[in-house]
This record gives structure tokens, sequence and C-alpha cells, in this order.
């Protein structure tokens, strides 16, 4: 992958829109649950938020990933080939990982009607759990070590 200078508009945009509504869908999941209980007592689900959210969240996740991989991203602060740079990366790689196979997790479930939810919800919480750390780490950059790391998602270079 090509290391650029910083991050785009575009990729600032959609990291902050994405963190936003995978919150969103993480508060709502438990609506999603009462409208498959509706469905499957005979009844229909009108407009389900949390599965809207969710299906914004895989087709932006998408966008996202393509951006990355053609334009590229930069490196990872820290000494190249520390485990530091080693955890960063492959944290990312993680969560896109978790921020594609949680929504596929859902459709699985609602539109499919596998029972997968309980792996859904697992999953959803993993994911949860280490974008919380993501963020600490991220805070503990800015503040403890001061490098200013936070303005390369605030500030497009
Ligand atoms: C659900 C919430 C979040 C998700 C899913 C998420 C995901 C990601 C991902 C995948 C990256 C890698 C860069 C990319 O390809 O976009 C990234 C970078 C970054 N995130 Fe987050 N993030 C979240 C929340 C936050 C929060 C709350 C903060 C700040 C407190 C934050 C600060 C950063 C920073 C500073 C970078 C750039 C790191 C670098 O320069 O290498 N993120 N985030
Ligand atoms: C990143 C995106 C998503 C997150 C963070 C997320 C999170 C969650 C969470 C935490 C629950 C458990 C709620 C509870 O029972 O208290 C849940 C349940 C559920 N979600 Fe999602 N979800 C996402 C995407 C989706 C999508 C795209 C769909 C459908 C197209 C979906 C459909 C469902 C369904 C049907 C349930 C109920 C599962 C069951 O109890 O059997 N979710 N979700």
């Amino acid at each position: 992958m090509k290391a650029t200078n910083g991050y785009s508009g575009v990729q600032i945009a959609l990291h902050w829109l994405v963190a936003v509504l995978i919150i969103v869908a993480w508060f709502t999941g438990e609506g999603a649950d009462e409208a498959l209980d509706m469905i499957e007592d005979g009844g229909v689900a009108g407009f389900v938020p949390h599965v809207a959210v969710g299906l914004a969240i895989l087709a932006l996740v998408l966008v996202r990933l393509l951006v990355r991989l053609s334009r590229g991203a930069p490196a990872a602060p820290g000494v190249p080939g520390s485990w530091q740079v080693a955890a960063a990366d492959w944290g990312h790689r993680l969560i896109y990982l978790l921020m594609i196979a949680v929504p596929l997790g859902g459709i699985s479930v609602f539109f499919l009607g596998l029972e997968v939810g309980d792996m859904h919800e697992l999953a959803a919480n993993a994911l949860m759990l280490i974008v919380l750390g993501h963020a600490l780490v991220a805070l503990y950059h800015q503040y403890v070590l001061k490098d200013g790391l936070l303005r390369r998602m605030m500030k497009a270079g």
C-alpha cells in the first residue's frame, strides 16, 4: 500500500461519520431484535433504524476500504518495524474486518433468517471494545506523548 503524507479529506470525513454511525448502531441493536420478534410472530416490521444505520455503515466502509487501497494511508508514527507500528497496522486491519463482518452478520440474521444473532452481538461488542482501546491509544498519543496524532485525523494532509 502507498504511504502518503496524510489522510485525505474524504478519509477523515468517512472516519468520523462511520465512528458516529457505529455508536448509533450499537445503541439501537435492541430495536432490530424487537423487529425480528414481530416478523417471527407473523407481523411486519416498519422502518428499522438499526438496520438502516448498519447497512449505511457497510456501504461507507466498503467505499473507505477502496479509497484506502487506491490512495494509500500515512505510515503509523514510530520506529518502522517496532511492535507499536505493527500493533497499529494490525489493529486497523482488525477494525476494518469487524466493520465489514458485523453488518454481514446482521444481514444474515435479518434478511437471510440465519440464527447467528448471538455471534453478531458478540462481534459488535468486540468491535466496540477494540475501538474504545483505539480511541484511548489516540488520546494517549495526543495528551501524554504530545505527538499531535489527532491532527492527522482532523486536517487533510
Ligand atoms: C467507532 C469508532 C472508530 C472507528 C471504527 C475507528 C477506526 C479507525 C481506523 C480503521 C483507522 C485507520 C485509518 C483509516 O484507514 O481510516 C483509524 C485511524 C485513526 N483514528 Fe479512529 N476509529 C474510531 C474512533 C476514533 C476516536 C474516538 C478517535 C479519537 C479519540 C480516533 C482517532 C484516530 C486517529 C488519530 C487515527 C489516525 C492514526 C494514524 O495516524 O495512524 N478514532 N481509526
Ligand atoms: C457495525 C454495524 C452494526 C453494529 C455495531 C450492530 C450491533 C448490534 C448489537 C450490539 C446487537 C445486540 C442488541 C441486543 O440484543 O441487545 C445487534 C442485534 C441485531 N442486529 Fe446489529 N449491528 C450492526 C449492523 C447490523 C445490520 C447491517 C443488520 C441488518 C441488516 C443488523 C441486524 C441486527 C439484528 C436482526 C439484531 C437482533 C439479533 C438477534 O437478537 O437475534 N445489524 N446489533
